[in-house]
């Protein structure tokens, strides 16, 4: 089968690779210009665990090319997927549609024959529908038909959560003389050769696969946000987060992912559709507050996290106050910055006087552009240590795990450290000297 895939970000690239694995021809659209040379170079802009041997494998193949050019894309394609960014619009924080519907634009403009849209951004319940409207009201002479599918892949296991679904949601319009049936025959041969996971695609109404993205997204960054408050609450009281978190998790009503807690959820994904939801909802007359004291309460914990920052470093002024950051990134795995807990947290840091010292194993040249010039970017971890009165773990990379408590008393200046990913719970701090305050514990002193 020969697909279309419309933006290589990280969702386009990881999609049209791994179709491309199932057996399918892929032509990768990406209309920005470096971006593209990189792909037909054969470089990917971005790091994802295993997408390198993937995108080159096939590649050699010929089932994954590239071009900026819609029209040379969909030449025989049966179906075009645009996966295109989708950020919060300024302002209103509502999905940004701008992409999506030029895009479709573009794909109406171009077409030559019948084809399948499909949806694979993550857009406002409605947005299929719309879309179907711009392509229909450019080309009424030709059949072209949408459904959506939404992504769930999450980065840093992008690979392995495409090709090992927990569901493939599709949504279909049932509004077509067809009913959706010939779509959902397509989107099925297309999966076929994930039918060894047993029956992964679940098939819906067009509107329902739109909006269960949102709620999985918005379900999950409440449960990581009720997972973070319970953590703040064991810190004062003497219960241990990680013996709470566990027990609640072998209830298989509860389940133990999305329960760890953190510098609050970042990235790319949750912040943006958290807002979209809350706008969706609040234009349909049904406010969520569940979701709007989700979004609420994770902004509240970066600032709060920079105040208890600034109050283990005490209010002497007579010198200037050093803190190291191990990881920039919202998590590990990835090298992407977008909306990371760091953008606010260093910022504020920074306004209060301090200098700051940082390292990340891939999220250097992304942060670089997005922070204060002033911070320091060391060239590994003991670099950024080198002096500072006090260290911050915001990201739990696993090379940060093989840091010895030896290196960090030769060399940090100061003895505290405050680890926001629980990375070095199980190492002997106190007895080295050092104050470690770790989320969800109480502070062990030494
Ligand atoms: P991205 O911003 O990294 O990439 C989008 C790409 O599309 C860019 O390279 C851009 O140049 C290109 N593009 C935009 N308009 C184009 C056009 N008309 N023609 C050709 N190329 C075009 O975005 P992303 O992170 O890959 O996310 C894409 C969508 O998938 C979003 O809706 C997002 O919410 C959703 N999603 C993302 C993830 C994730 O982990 N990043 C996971 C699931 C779903
Ligand atoms: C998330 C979803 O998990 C994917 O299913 C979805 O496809 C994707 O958004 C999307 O729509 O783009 P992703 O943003 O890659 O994936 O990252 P997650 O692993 O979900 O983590 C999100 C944030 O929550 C990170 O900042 C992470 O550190 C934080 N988190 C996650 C925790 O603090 N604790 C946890 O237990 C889990």
């Amino acid at each position: 089968m020969k697909i279309a895939m419309i933006g290589g970000g990280y969702v386009g690239l990881v999609s049209g690779a791994c179709f491309a694995a199932f057996g399918a021809t892929v032509t990768l659209v990406e209309k920005e210009e470096h971006r593209l040379a990189s792909f037909q170079r054969g470089d990917i802009p971005l790091y994802e665990p295993g997408l390198d041997a993937l995108f080159t494998e096939q590649k050699a193949h010929n089932r994954l090319t590239f071009c900026g050019n819609i029209a040379e894309g969909l030449q025989k394609a049966e179906i075009v997927f645009i996966a295109v960014g989708t950020p919060a619009r300024r302002g209103s924080g509502y999905a940004d549609l701008n992409y999506v519907y030029a895009a479709a634009r573009e794909i109406a403009e171009a077409a030559t024959h019948d084809l399948l849209i499909v949806t694979k951004s993550t857009v406002p319940v409605g947005t299929g529908r719309k879309v179907h409207d711009i392509v229909k009201s450019l080309r009424p002479d030709l059949d072209i038909s949408v459904a959506s599918n939404p992504e769930f892949l999450r980065e840093g296991q992008a690979i392995s959560d495409f090709m090992n679904p927990d569901r493939v949601i599709i949504g279909l319009d049932r509004k077509t003389h067809d009913k959706g049936e010939k779509a959902k025959a397509l989107l099925t041969a297309l999966y076929h050769p994930l039918d060894h996971l047993g029956s992964k695609l679940v098939f819906m109404e067009l509107e329902s696969a739109e909006l269960t993205k949102y709620a999985a997204n918005a379900f999950l960054a409440m449960k990581v946000t009720f997972a973070n408050e319970i953590a703040d609450i064991c810190e004062v009281t003497g219960a241990d987060s990680d013996e709470v978190h566990h027990a609640m998790g072998l209830d298989p009503r509860i389940g133990p992912d999305f329960l760890t807690p953190g510098p609050g959820f970042g990235g790319s994904c949750f912040p943006k559709d958290t807002q979209a939801l809350a706008v969706t909802a609040r234009k349909a007359g049904t406010p969520s507050q569940l979701v709007e004291t989700t979004i609420a309460s994770n902004e509240d914990r970066k600032r709060r996290l920079a105040e208890k920052i600034l109050t283990f470093l005490g209010d002497d002024l007579t010198h200037t106050r050093t803190v190291a950051i191990l990881g920039l990134t919202f998590k590990a795995n990835t090298d992407d910055m977008r909306q990371s807990p760091s953008l606010t947290l260093l910022p504020l840091l920074h306004e209060a006087g301090v200098s700051l010292r940082v390292y990340d194993p891939y999220g250097m040249s992304q942060a670089k552009a997005l922070l204060p010039r002033e911070v320091y970017f060391a060239p590994d971890a003991l670099g950024a240590l080198k002096g500072a009165d006090l260290l911050v773990i915001l990201t739990e990379w696993e090379e940060f795990l093989h840091i010895q408590p030896s290196e960090l008393q030769a060399s940090m200046k100061g003895r505290i450290i405050v680890d926001y990913r629980g990375l070095w719970k199980n190492k002997e701090l106190p007895s080295y000297g050092f104050t470690y305050h770790c989320i969800g514990k109480k502070t062990k002193l030494p």
